[in-house]
């Protein structure tokens, strides 16, 4: 989750907040007058919803699971979680898979985008030992899509490390993770490479690295904000690289799929239109997107993130930069490993310039140095850095198509969440309408090749550290019933409804 960026509000300059105010406003009506799309959705585009396992399926020590990072984190650190949840049974999707699936196919979806816990199939994390309870399970859910007629979409690392990784190799900061996550990823394409096509390596990096070895907000919770989090991520992209090179010369001829890393960002728009917040948006967005897609689609880190990390480490008395170096053999390895860009988007803020902070501790959020703010009227979800701003996907979709040379993009994740629960869940159906809008105005005014589009989710889940507190789902899930049943909101009627007609008008005013 973005829940890093929290963290970042602190904004309280009101002449600046004014001047964007009005920007903004100028800004938003020249993309869109905020009126809905009425073109039919294109044939092209494949609409789904997506979870991950450690957020639905329970189960965490049955039928031969290992432990994974957020399960010891969750089980020692229950003071890290808002209502001290664990995933141990979560919306007990291990047993109820076959509920989940005839909801998504009950709605219409095209695609239903789940995760692989990689402690399920191999619980050492290694090869060594293949639990085949856990293969089963997801042979099963597998042949349920299929007999569905729903395009299964995998994550092979949804966040959830096998534990034993951690305290043998230290997890991310390992390089040999490298080797490890592509043994792991080579056993996925040959076990389920015929169930399959449509994969992700791994999602959110930034979340896996910032949060989970930067800021230890999340497992394993390491602290080592702005040096081992950039170790991470060099580790990261190798990996994904690793898989990728992988599944293209010993699975693509076979199995003709498409490999991607999901990278998720919000839109930071430029708090005004002085040179130095347009700058200052452009860092924030480079510091967050850019770490992982420049090295994926243009080769190497972006400048800017090099040029800061280093001038910020050499004053602080580091001989080398913080941020590791690529060789050009490892530039050459990584870039061009995308097959697709899958993105997750979920909010924009607006970016302002702030003063460099004094050198000191490093941190990842000194190296971007940028202050955030919101308009007062854009509805706010779960989070201080949640808002309803469906121009802002518009324009972080041409800023992809605009800095990575017009790549396919596949929205891999996109909702609301709030802390209500209500099932009237009006605002998530203004949310879903005005960013499949948005959608729409991307692919047929600018041009965007936007093929994909994924709710997330189906129905609630475990949010991480958030536990059972904030609500994302179509479906309510009532986590105090054992029997954990789906509950249906209104917003599954409103989804159901727009993908029957595929357009979000009306159908007698829908335009092919
Ligand atoms: C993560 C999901 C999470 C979602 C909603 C994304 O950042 O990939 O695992 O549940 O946000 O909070």
């Amino acid at each position: 989750m973005q829940a890093l960026d929290t963290r970042q509000l602190h904004i309280n300059q009101k002449m600046r907040f004014l001047t964007g105010l009005i920007l903004s406003c100028l800004l938003s009506l020249s993309l869109a007058d905020g009126s809905i799309n009425p073109r039919r959705f294109p044939k092209t585009l494949r609409i789904g919803v997506a979870n991950a396992a450690p957020q639905i399926e329970g189960a965490w020590d049955e039928d031969g699971k290992g432990e994974t990072i957020w399960d010891r984190f969750a089980h020692k650190h229950p003071e890290k979680f808002v209502d001290r949840s664990t995933p141990d049974i979560a919306c007990d999707s291990y047993r109820k898979y076959k509920e989940d699936i005839a909801l998504v196919k009950a709605m219409g979806l095209d695609h239903y985008r789940l995760s692989i816990a990689w402690s399920r199939v191999l619980p050492t994390g290694y090869t060594d030992k293949v639990n085949k309870a856990g293969v089963e399970y997801y042979k099963n859910v597998f042949k349920e899509l299929k007999a569905n007629n729903i395009k299964p979409m995998v994550t092979i690392y949804h966040w959830d490390l096998p534990q034993p990784l951690q305290d043998q190799m230290n997890g991310w900061l390992n390089e040999s993770i490298v080797d490890v996550f592509g043994d792991y990823a080579k056993f996925v394409f040959e076990t389920f490479g015929d169930d399959a096509d449509w994969w992700i390596t791994i999602n959110e990096p930034k979340q896996v690295c910032q949060a989970g070895y930067g800021s230890g907000v999340f497992a394993p919770g390491i602290v080592s904000n702005g040096v081992l989090d950039y170790v991470c991520t060099k580790h990261v992209l190798l990996a994904h690289a690793r898989a990728w090179h992988i599944y293209n010369e010993q699975f693509r001829a076979k199995n003709k799929g498409q490999v991607a890393m999901v990278i998720d960002s919000t839109w930071y728009e430029p708090g005004s239109d002085r040179d130095e917040d347009k700058a200052a948006a452009e860092r924030a967005i480079q510091f967050d997107l850019g770490i992982y897609g420049n090295p994926l689609f243009n080769g190497d880190w972006p400048e800017i993130v090099k040029q800061r990390v280093a001038d910020r480490s050499e004053r602080e008395g580091f001989n080398t930069s913080r941020l590791p170096e690529f060789t050009k053999e490892q530039i050459d390895y990584i870039k061009g490993t995308s097959d697709y860009l899958a993105i997750n988007h979920y909010s924009t803020l607006l970016t302002y310039h702030a003063p460099d902070a004094p050198i000191g501790t490093p941190s990842f959020d000194k190296d971007k140095s940028v202050a955030l703010s919101h308009r007062s009227d854009w509805t706010q979800g779960s989070a201080d850095w949640f808002f309803d701003v469906p121009w802002g996907l518009r324009n972080l979709l041409n800023w992809l198509k605009n800095t990575y040379n017009n790549p396919e993009i596949v929205i891999t994740e996109n909702g609301f969440s709030d802390t209500t629960g209500t099932l009237e869940d009006e605002n998530r159906i203004v949310y879903l309408r005005g960013h499949l809008s948005a959608c729409l105005d991307a692919i047929f005014a600018d041009k965007v090749n936007l093929t994909g589009y994924t709710v997330w989710s189906i129905m609630d889940d475990w949010e991480w550290t958030g536990g059972y507190t904030s609500f994302l789902g179509m479906y309510r899930v009532n986590f105090t019933d054992p029997a954990r049943p789906r509950i249906k909101r209104k917003s599954a009627d409103y989804f159901t409804g727009i993908m029957k007609a595929r357009c979000l008008v009306d159908e007698s005013k829908c335009v092919e």
